[in-house]
């Protein structure tokens, strides 16, 4: 049974059945259909196997980016099994700006929209006009403009309505080319009329400073998602707790995680090879050969202590996979 272990950015020693690597979607709707049970996977950087997998994984190694131009903007239409870091240099060594605050993010384009990645004060859905995709079922293809696609914190039509019915072939971007920096949050708030090469240089360094680097440290970026509390909840736990952070969020405001597990004094702890990282508790990571069901614990105790002392449930933002596919806590 081959392993999954440098398939996933955590690591776990889980192994399946098969593994595919697919350049053509014709190809892997046809291996699609010849297996009961299966998972198709980007960069492996937001899955975590905690077992091994009963069935068979799909990796998507679709490749191509062309370009056209409007008066006012570069349209990139982009194949889905790229490299997201390596699209966001390449598009600012273009002088195409506009992604540089979401630098040495780990994946594929293909999971950009999905999850509708975000860091630093921008979110890929911000840029992304169209997504096309074929019907696993039918082999049809498809696009959504933008608009379409249901953007939201950590959220998309992908993960609802689409969810397991599709394969994201590409990705097109609309990058304004008025120069628009966005610097609203934490540190790069300090810079003065950055250039774009400023804020993806300054946007890895705090990347690098913070987070640990999946090659030398599983772990799959933020475990869970920052929660949006409804206004009246946040007023209910500044009154009884203090100065909780909180930063508005369409009708709510969004408290980050980070400062829940913080508080709940889980930096630094470890149960079996799961460590909560010393810097940013957000991260859970493999410290010292990790199973499954130490992850699963780690999480539990941690979703239970905030919602216990906070009322606060937090949830994954990491797909979780067992024996026979997803899996939730
Ligand atoms: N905090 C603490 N204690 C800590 C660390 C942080 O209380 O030890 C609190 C502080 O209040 C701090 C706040 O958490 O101001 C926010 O921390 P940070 O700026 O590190 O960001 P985050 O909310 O924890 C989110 C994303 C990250 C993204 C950063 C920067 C989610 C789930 N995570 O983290 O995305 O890089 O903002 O934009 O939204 C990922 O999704 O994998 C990821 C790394």
């Amino acid at each position: 049974m081959p392993s999954l272990q440098t398939h996933h950015t955590f690591h776990l020693p889980a192994q399946c059945q098969y593994i595919h690597h697919f350049s053509s979607s014709d190809t892997f709707l046809d291996l699609w259909h010849g297996s009961a049970t299966n998972y198709l996977l980007g960069g492996g950087s937001n899955t975590l196997f905690l077992e091994d997998f009963e069935g068979q994984v799909f990796i998507n190694t679709l490749k191509g980016i062309s370009y056209r131009e409007t008066k006012n903007s570069h349209i990139i239409k982009v194949a889905s099994g790229e490299n997201w870091h390596e699209l966001v240099t390449r598009f600012l060594a273009e002088g195409w700006h506009g992604l540089e605050n979401l630098a040495l993010i780990p994946g594929s384009v293909g999971a950009a929209p999905i999850q509708n990645i975000g860091a630093y004060g921008v979110e890929a859905g911000n840029f992304i006009a169209a997504v096309e995709y074929r019907d696993i079922q039918t082999g049809e293809t498809n696009e959504r403009m933008g608009s379409e696609c249901l953007f939201g914190y950590r959220d998309s039509i992908f993960k609802s309505a689409l969810a397991g019915h599709i394969l994201i072939t590409h990705v097109t971007f609309e990058l304004p080319k008025k120069y628009q920096p966005i610097t609203t949050y934490g540190d790069l708030a300090k810079l003065t009329d950055p250039s774009a090469n400023e804020i993806y240089n300054t946007v890895i360094n705090i990347r690098r400073s913070k987070l640990p680097d999946p090659d030398t440290l599983g772990n799959a970026g933020s475990f869970f998602k920052n929660p949006v509390l409804l206004a009246s909840h946040y007023q209910d736990l500044k009154n009884e707790f203090g100065a909780v952070p909180g930063f508005s969020a369409g009708n709510g405001v969004k408290v980050p995680a980070a400062w829940f597990i913080d508080q709940c004094g889980f930096k630094g702890k470890t149960i079996g090879g799961v460590r909560c990282h010393p810097d940013q508790p957000l991260v859970l990571t493999n410290a010292n050969n990790a199973s499954g069901d130490d992850v699963i614990s780690m999480a539990q105790l941690i979703m239970q202590t905030v919602n216990e002392r906070y009322a606060v449930p937090l949830e994954p933002e990491v797909r979780l996979v067992g024996s026979a596919g997803a899996i939730t806590l």
